[in-house]
């Protein structure tokens, strides 16, 4: 079929992470320097009409899955209209928000079919929540996480897990999921612009199986089976209501399995999270001309492995990968 996003390594493309803004209502450090980044002229962001048409186009082409990020994704004055348009289509539509101002869309996000959202929470203390996003709002974060789950939505937890920071809190976490239907995913701490990443930072895969091994006995601990195209190996103690799980990006990449092209805010095609070169789709769009071509191009220029920094050496220069973008304007 040629309307498939297929790659030369054999992988479709079904999964589309789209950027809805490069602005946040909070701070992470591994996600932006803390000066902040230099952000896109409005007139360059893509419009309601502009996003609608492009998923249009990723959906003839095989698209089943779109994700909604940002910076983050409700904050975003067009949200409604946004989340209006994408529900048109025959796609699973779901969202990665930090869920501070989530409360006031809970019935727009119901209307428009949205039954998963993954949110961000690195801290279950407040003093390291400030710490860490450089704002003060742990606790709306975490009631709107519960309200989430009353209302019934499918609530994944990311965590990305920094040494001497928050890896203590790894066992906080799991025992969340004793009475809370959630999964956490705990993460690998990925190096991008800006957000001063050291190995020596990063907790890895085997080190939170490490601390799992020692809170809990081998007959508690059952792995499950991951989805398709997973990006976490998941678990769960048994007996919880919830499971968890780890984002191994960097010991442990899941290339292999990769389903995901992602849209920036300002219209361009990244064929991976680290890819160091772009496609401009939104220039050709507003052309009038057909952006199917890009597409594919862009699908056949896709690297095996995370977007060609194979060794820890290049990853660990982001000039190399995603010359000038931090993370907000990736979208994770
Ligand atoms: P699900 O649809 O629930 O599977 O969500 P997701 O894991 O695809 O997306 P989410 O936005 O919750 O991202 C969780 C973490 O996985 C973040 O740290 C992302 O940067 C990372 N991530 C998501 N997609 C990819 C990917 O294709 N490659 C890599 N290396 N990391 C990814
Ligand atoms: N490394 C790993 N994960 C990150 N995220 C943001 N920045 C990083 C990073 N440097 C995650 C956040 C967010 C998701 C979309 O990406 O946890 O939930
Ligand atoms: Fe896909 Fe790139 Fe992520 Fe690997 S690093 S899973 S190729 S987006």
């Amino acid at each position: 079929n040629q309307n498939i996003l297929q790659d030369l390594h054999g992988r479709n493309h079904a999964y589309l992470r789209i950027s809805l803004i490069e602005r946040c209502n909070l701070r992470c450090s591994y996600c932006m320097p803390e000066e902040g980044v230099q952000l896109s002229p409005k007139s360059h962001l893509m419009t309601y009409e502009e996003i609608f048409e492009i998923a249009k186009t990723f959906v003839k082409h095989g698209v089943t899955k779109i994700r909604l990020t940002g910076g983050e994704p409700l904050v975003r004055k067009d949200i409604p209209i946004i989340l209006e348009k994408l529900a048109t289509l025959p796609v699973e539509l779901s969202i990665t928000s930090n869920a501070v101002i989530i409360d006031k869309f809970i019935a727009v996000l119901k209307v428009n079919g949205i039954k998963k959202i993954n949110v961000s929470l690195d801290s279950l203390d407040r003093e390291k929540f400030k710490h860490i996003t450089r704002r003060d709002e742990f606790q709306k974060v975490y009631n709107n996480i519960l309200l989430l789950v009353n209302e019934g939505f499918k609530v994944k937890l990311n965590v990305v897990l920094m040494n001497g920071f928050n890896d203590n809190e790894i066992n906080d976490f799991i025992n969340l999921t004793k009475n809370l239907p959630i999964s956490v995913r705990f993460i690998e701490f990925m190096p991008f612009d800006g957000n001063k990443w050291d190995k020596s930072k990063m907790v890895s895969y085997a080190e939170v199986m490490q601390q799992v091994n020692t809170n809990f006995t081998e007959a508690q601990i059952e792995r499950l089976q991951d989805a398709p195209n997973d990006t976490s190996k998941n678990y769960k103690i048994k007996g919880y209501k919830g499971s968890f799980a780890i984002i191994s990006s960097v010991t442990n990449p899941f290339c292999d399995s990769c389903n995901r092209l992602r849209l920036t805010a300002n219209g361009q095609i990244k064929n991976c999270l680290f890819s160091s070169t772009e496609s401009d789709l939104l220039t050709t769009l507003r052309a009038g001309k057909p952006i199917e071509t890009i597409i594919q191009k862009a699908v056949q220029a896709k690297f095996k492995i995370r977007g060609g920094m194979d060794t820890l050496e290049k990853l660990q220069e982001p000039k190399l990968h995603n010359n000038n973008r931090s993370m907000i304007t990736i979208g994770g």
